[in-house]
This record gives structure tokens, C-alpha cells and sequence, in this order.
């Protein structure tokens, strides 16, 4: 039965090229064959249908990246879409014999009672998301409310989502994703550890290689996501605008912030989003502006640039006040539990472990209370971006002091960096059954970097 208060989207996952380097075309994994996938716009409170067709070789997951979602349709890495074409394996269902493993095609019910938000979906299969999400299996699903409406924030054209991911290509312009042996690789002459993640040397937006967009010399929105597998950005403008304070931070992962926040630069690890305004009113007509990676060299310094085309009637201003939000605080916790993040040996090989173990499918790791709020505390040795399935959090703190300045808002992945504890507090209410935290680093992820927790 199909209800009728629900939207409904039906994407097919195929093979395609595309042209991404000029002269050359691209193989890609697409939904609806195209990189970045279609954009879904969604109402709060309203409940989207994606039914996902699988017409690549290879099984698939869909995941909702920030949904706040039901068990079942939240994209378990073992919930596989198969192939509806060709011949394949039940790989997963080795390890899991309650995995669903029939379909080819799958109905996903988001019931989106949260707040608008930048969310994102991409692959997530088991020990495969990195190269399924590398090769194009991502897209953006944005979440508006009547709260965020109601703000003089821009709008239309001048809200821009950017998803920003690295690649790396072969002469043909094929991708280059480094094979699964667990050793060195040479991209373009450095020497690159698998392990680590697999980073490209093309900076990507919206699929496109170092894009222009012309702006108007006013205030826009851009709604920034970090969907590289690995590589992280320390985002600025170049020039800056007189004055500095380039950004305005408007939101983070899981929409608005309480209170605008200004950057002169701004840290984004993989899957986190930073919701920002820029005022091109600052800078004289004429004016091209970069986006620059701070943390990046040679082709991997640069995103995207403005050109500042034209004057504009300002048509929008961001208010003091943005979004109510619920204060979690730490005398609402039940627990705090302890997780370490850490490379480990798996067997003969090197991979990462959450709490000492890599992941297992079939090991529930932890089991919150539905409707308790519960503090974790995480401890890494390299770089993890930690991301939670189905909850929110905030950031209690960084380093045993405040939170860091790019830790503001409800957040739904966190980035640990070497040596540093990191506690967030976050509820655990909305659905029962089982759901996935793992780094974000997807290769990492697929190394063992993932663990379960079952909301009973
Ligand atoms: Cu964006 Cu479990 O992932
Ligand atoms: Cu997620
Ligand atoms: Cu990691």
C-alpha cells in the first residue's frame, strides 16, 4: 500500500561515464548515473520513499547519511540491494544469515521527523563502501522545515550545496581507486598508504574539477559537504574579504546552529557538513575569489573559485538568533562509555579497530536504552572522523577542555584528532534495532573501523 502523505523517489544505481576532465570520459557508479546522484528535497515531518534499482555489477547499500531512521531501512551494511542484472555472490549473508539479501530492487522510508538538514546518501556495503562511494555512489538529500523557512536566509540561487571530494585519474580518465592489497601505491608519483585512505589529487565539486560560479555581490549560502574518502580540508577564501572572518557558520551537520558563528577558516573532515554564508558584497565587481584547501599543495590547494559578476539588491540577512535547540547537558547522562579508535593488526594483515576489535556483524557492541542520553568518550591515535548512525550529538568537549571552534551545533560526526578524547552527548530515542558508528575515513571503515550498537 502506498501512502499518500509520503513522497516518493525511485532512483536506479547504474554505470555511466562522465565527462570530468575535459577530452575524456569517466566510468562511473551513478545513481541515476550520474556523480554527484540527484539532489532529494524533502519536508520535515513528511516521509520520503527512495526505492533504489541495482543495476550495477555488484551488490549495493543504500545509506542515509544523517536520517534519523528506522532500523530497517537505515542501510545496515549487510542489507544488500543485489544486482538485478548479472551473476553474484550472497557475500554478506556469510556473515550474516538474517542479512536480506534478495532484492534488487528496495524500498527505503524515511519518516524525517528531524529538523532541515544537510544529509547526504552513499553506499555503505560491507568492506566495499570506499571504492562504491569513490566511483560515484553519493548525492545529496536536503531537509527543509517551516523554522529554517521562516529565517531571511538566502535562498534559490544563491543557496549553493557543494559536495567536495579528491579523485584521482589515469591518463583515459578512468578513476584510479588503489587496489584492495593493503600496501603502497604510487598516485602520480607519491607514495600513498591504502591503509591510511586513499586520497585523490583533483579536487572535486559537484563532480567537477576546480568549477567558477558567478555571484552576485551578495550574501550566499553554501551548504558544504566533505564527501572525500579520506582526505581532509582546512577551507578559507582567497583573497579574504577586508577584514577577514570569511565565513559565517549557519549550521553543521544536523542543520542550524543556536547563534551564527564567524571563521577566518574552517576545518571539514570527511562526512562533515559546515552550513556558511558568504558575503560577495565584500569584495568590488569584477573580484574572482578561491576557495582554497589550506591543508592541501599543488592541485589539492584550490576548490572551486567565485567570479563576482554583478551588483545585487541584498535580499537577506542572518539573524542573531538561528534555531531552538535542546541543551543536552552532562547531568542528563546515564553512562559514559569509553571507545578507543586504533590501527591494529586483523589477522596477517594491518586494519583499525573500534575498542580493540575490528567489526564484526554478528557482535553487538553496545546497547543504549531508547530514550536515554548517554556520553561517549573517544580516544584516537591517528585522524578518525567518528560518525554516529541515527542520533545527533554535541560535542562536550575536546582534549578534556571546550569544545574546539568547528564543534558547534548537532552534530552527527566529529573529527578526533591524534592523541585527543573527544566526548559528545547524544540521545538515543526515535527507533529501536540495531545501527552502525564507525569512522568515516571509508577506508578505514572498511578495515575493520565499525562497530554496532543495539537501541533495545
Ligand atoms: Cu555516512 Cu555510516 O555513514
Ligand atoms: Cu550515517
Ligand atoms: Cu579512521
Amino acid at each position: 500500500a502506498r501512502n499518500p502523505d509520503a513522497d516518493r523517489y525511485e532512483i536506479v544505481q547504474r554505470e555511466a561515464t562522465m565527462e570530468i576532465l575535459p577530452g575524456t570520459r569517466t566510468p562511473i557508479w551513478g545513481y541515476q548515473g550520474t556523480f554527484p546522484g540527484p539532489t532529494i528535497e524533502s519536508r520535515s515531518g513528511r516521509t520520503a520513499v527512495v526505492v533504489h534499482r541495482n543495476e550495477l555489477p555488484v551488490p549495493t547499500v543504500v545509506h542515509l547519511h544523517g536520517g534519523h531512521t528506522p532500523a530497517d531501512s537505515d542501510g545496515y551494511t549487510t542489507d544488500l540491494v543485489l544486482p538485478a542484472g548479472g551473476t553474484h555472490t550472497a557475500h554478506a549473508g556469510m556473515h550474516d544469515p538474517a542479512a536480506k539479501v534478495t532484492q534488487v530492487e528496495r524500498e527505503y522510508v524515511y519518516p524525517l521527523r528531524q529538523k532541515a538538514a544537510t544529509l547526504w546518501y552513499h553506499d555503505h556495503r560491507m568492506d566495499f563502501t570506499g571504492p562504491a562511494v569513490y566511483r560515484g555512489l553519493a548525492g545529496f538529500h536536503l531537509v527543509r522545515d517551516d523554522e529554517e523557512d521562516s529565517l531571511p536566509l538566502p535562498r534559490g540561487e544563491r543557496e549553493l550545496p557543494l559536495m567536495i571530494a579528491d579523485r584521482a585519474f589515469a591518463e583515459d580518465g578512468s578513476m584510479r581507486y588503489p587496489s584492495i592489497d593493503p600496501t603502497l601505491h604510487t598516485v602520480h608519483g607519491v607514495e600513498e598508504s591504502y591503509v591510511e585512505g586513499v586520497l585523490g589529487d583533483v579536487i572535486l565539486v559537484n563532480g567537477a574539477p576546480w568549477p567558477v560560479a558567478e555571484v552576485s555581490a551578495t550574501r550566499y549560502r553554501l551548504r558544504v559537504l566533505n564527501a572525500s574518502n579520506a582526505r581532509r580540508y582546512d577551507l578559507a577564501l582567497d583573497p579574504p574579504p577586508p577584514g577577514g572572518q570569511a565565513f559565517t557558520q549557519i549550521g553543521s551537520d544536523q542543520g542550524l546552529l543556536d547563534a551564527p558563528r564567524v571563521h577566518d577558516h574552517v576545518t571539514v573532515a570527511p562526512a562533515e557538513r559546515f552550513d556558511l554564508v558568504v558575503d560577495f558584497g565584500r569584495y568590488p565587481i569584477g573580484s574572482e575569489v578561491t576557495l582554497v584547501n589550506r591543508l592541501g599543495a599543488g592541485g589539492t590547494a584550490h576548490v572551486m573559485r567565485f567570479r563576482v559578476t554583478r551588483r545585487a539588491t541584498e535580499d537577506s540577512h542572518i539573524p542573531d538568533r538561528l534555531a531552538d535547540i535542546e541543551p543536552l547537558d552532562r547531568t542528563q547522562a546515564t553512562v559514559t562509555r569509553e571507545f578507543s579508535f586504533r590501527g591494529g593488526r586483523i589477522g596477517d594483515r594491518h586494519g583499525w579497530t573500534i575498542g580493540g576489535h575490528p567489526f564484526s556483524p554478528t557482535r553487538t557492541d553496545v546497547r543504549p536504552r531508547l530514550g536515554d542520553v548517554e556520553i561517549w568518550r573517544f580516544v584516537a591515535d591517528v585522524h578518525h572522523p567518528i560518525h554516529l548512525h541515527l542520533v545527533h550529538f554535541r560535542v562536550l568537549s575536546r582534549g578534556d577542555r571546550e569544545p574546539g571552534p568547528y564543534d558547534a551545533g548537532r552534530k552527527d560526526t566529529v573529527d578526533l584528532r591524534p592523541g585527543e578524547a573527544v566526548e559528545v552527548i547524544a540521545r538515543f530515542d526515535g527507533y529501536r534495532g540495531r545501527y552502525m558508528f564507525h569512522c568515516h575515513n571509508l577506508e578505514h571503515e572498511d578495515m575493520g573501523m565499525m562497530a554496532n550498537f543495539e537501541v533495545f
